[in-house]
């Protein structure tokens, strides 16, 4: 008897691009694919602007193995905090929300405190935080189950971290057993089968290569292959 297949997440992580329009075309496309047997096999997790959350969920929802993830969420609770999207108010369209990626440490000056603040609000509040960490300099707050390794010289330069390099890395962070290891770093359909062929990873976090449903598909295929 064939073993089953290990579950992979495969998160799409948009950040800030697309308009309505353009999300609403690659939902169209996207859905429209031929996915591949066996559908238990993976997850895909959808990371759009939070303008477009609600719409990815609307057009997503028939599909069992799609879900929707927040790219961020506050580290206030509700309350009064303008601007701010609080995990009680994602709740109602994301099951996911990213945390710590390192554009949000670099740009927004977020911090371990606010960090592991924006940890247990989502968890508080029923999200799953999928936390990013650089490197094991990196501290991962309690109860985090999806950790994203995202070396910053991979992200959007197309030097994908070698799968040997990932794996050295995942055994310093030193994760508790049952949590999920997910690599991130110019990912693309000519790398995703290495990782995603490694029992030692459990999921890839796609950026630049998320954009176009196509190749994002393609991407997906290389473990479903
Ligand atoms: P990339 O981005 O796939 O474009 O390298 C990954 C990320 O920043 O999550």
């Amino acid at each position: 008897m064939k073993a089953e297949k290990k579950t992979k997440y495969i998160i799409a992580n948009w950040k800030s691009n697309f308009t309505e329009r353009e999300t609403l075309q690659w939902v169209s496309t996207f859905i429209s694919y031929d996915f591949p047997s066996p559908l238990g096999s993976f997850r895909i997790i959808i990371c759009p602007p939070a303008p477009f959350l609600s719409l990815v969920r609307e057009k997503t929802k028939h599909l069992s193995f799609v879900q929707v993830g927040a790219q961020d969420v506050s580290f206030f609770p509700e309350g009064a905090y303008t601007g701010e999207i609080n995990a009680r108010a994602l709740t109602g369209f994301a099951r996911y929300a990213i945390i710590g990626h390192s554009e949000r440490r670099y740009y927004f000056g977020e911090t371990e405190r606010i960090l592991s603040q924006k940890c247990s609000e989502a968890t508080k509040n029923g999200l799953e935080p999928i936390f990013c960490v650089r490197g094991a300099g990196d501290n991962i707050p309690s109860h985090v189950r999806f950790v994203a390794y995202e070396p910053i010289e991979a992200i959007g330069t197309g030097n994908n971290e070698p799968l040997q390099k990932v794996l050295a890395m995942k055994k310093n962070l030193r994760l508790l057993s049952g949590t999920y290891f997910i690599y991130g770093g110019s990912v693309q359909k000519s790398n995703a089968g290495e990782y995603l062929n490694s029992s030692e990873i459990d999921g890839l976090l796609v950026g630049g290569a998320s954009r176009n449903p196509q190749s994002f598909f393609e991407i997906i295929k290389q473990y479903a292959a």
